[in-house]
């Protein structure tokens, strides 16, 4: 495996075998698997499960990792093209990645989304500027537009907990949230459940709508997968029968880069926070998935959290066991 990037970018088997093997490494621990090897982690935006799940990841397979990010004692990193750098950066990631890259084996970088262009964020622009300068292996800890070992980890989630994949409803639901965020959740989300075969339902109120280029993308895999994606803002229609409440924030792609167009929108907005009575149309046992962080009292109250729907904590530590494997096989020498 050269990279892991995409989910669209393996079929739906091969996917199935990163979670079988997922499986098998919690099983059958192989601590000697990646003996000598090393990952580097570029972190241009802040974690914290993706960034200990990797280490973690890495040391139960016997190899060992690097973190770079901007908030380490580093030289200011420039970004920009053709810019003559008289300012504060003393280094350009033209220079500073594949010096990274080329201390490990392979590199995980994160680089959220800009928020100021979105046509720039849904093509992923900067990350493929990024990962076009590394020759080694490289793994999406989240881009702009994608989170794959979140959405491995949430199907294997999924998998663990006997919710079908044919014919099973996941609503993925926005939230209000105090600021815009990005796509890449929400994105990598309703294409997962899609190419799971699972009728997906984005839940949303009017100028939240996720842009035609993610839903023509979770579409195209519902139409390889047997599953459907619709769109509504209508929480009863949308609850009836779910299996699943997926939640995320996401910016209004109407005022994207425009905070203050966006906040005039929203404090109508407040009840947009997941409680018990969003349930009342679901099958009993409908579980609770969010990626995390979560803000507790905003997004979602502290009943459903710490209550027997939400499985967020298994959730985060499948994302350990999937990026194992992804590792495993990008990897290891057998
Ligand atoms: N879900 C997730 O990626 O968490 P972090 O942002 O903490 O890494």
């Amino acid at each position: 495996m050269k990279y892991f990037n995409d989910l669209a970018d393996s079929g739906i088997a091969e996917l199935k075998e990163l979670i079988a093997l997922a499986r098998r490494l919690d099983d059958k621990p192989e601590p000697r698997a990646l003996e000598g090897k090393v990952l580097s982690l570029l972190f241009l935006s802040p974690s914290l499960r993706t960034l200990i799940s990797f280490q973690s990841a890495m040391v139960r397979l016997g190899g060992g990792t690097f973190v770079v990010s901007p908030d380490m004692s580093i030289h200011g990193l420039e970004s920009r093209s053709g810019i003559i750098m008289d300012g504060v950066a003393a280094e350009h990631i033209r220079e500073a990645v594949p010096v990274i890259a080329s201390y490990g084996d392979a590199i995980g970088i994160r680089a959220f989304a800009k928020r100021e262009n979105l046509n720039n964020d849904l093509a992923d622009r900067e990350f493929r500027e990024l990962t076009a300068l590394v020759d080694t292996p490289y793994i999406n800890m989240e881009s702009a537009i994608n989170h794959p070992c979140q959405s491995l980890a949430d199907w294997k989630t999924m998998d663990d907990l006997g919710i079908p994949a044919n014919g099973g409803k996941l609503v993925l639901s926005w939230t209000w949230h105090p600021r815009p965020l990005p796509f890449a959740v929400p994105a990598a989300t309703v294409h997962m459940a899609a190419l799971r075969g699972m009728d997906v339902t984005v839940l949303r109120p009017e100028g939240f709508e996720l842009p035609d280029a993610i839903m023509d993308k979770a579409r195209q895999a519902a139409a390889m997968s047997g599953g459907s994606v619709t769109e509504t803002d209508n929480r009863s229609s949308a609850m009836q029968d779910s299996r699943v409440l997926y939640v995320n924030s996401w910016a209004s792609a109407r005022h994207y880069g425009n905070k203050c167009a966006e906040d005039e929108i929203k404090p109508e907005l407040r009840d947009w926070c997941v409680d018990e009575h969003w349930f009342e149309n679901a099958v009993s046992d409908c579980r609770f998935m969010h990626c995390l962080p979560v803000r507790r009292g905003v997004a979602v109250t502290d009943r459903i959290l710490d209550g027997p729907r939400s499985v967020v904590i298994t959730e985060a530590r499948n994302r350990m066991l999937v990026q194992m494997a992804v590792l495993h096989q990008m990897l290891s020498s057998s």
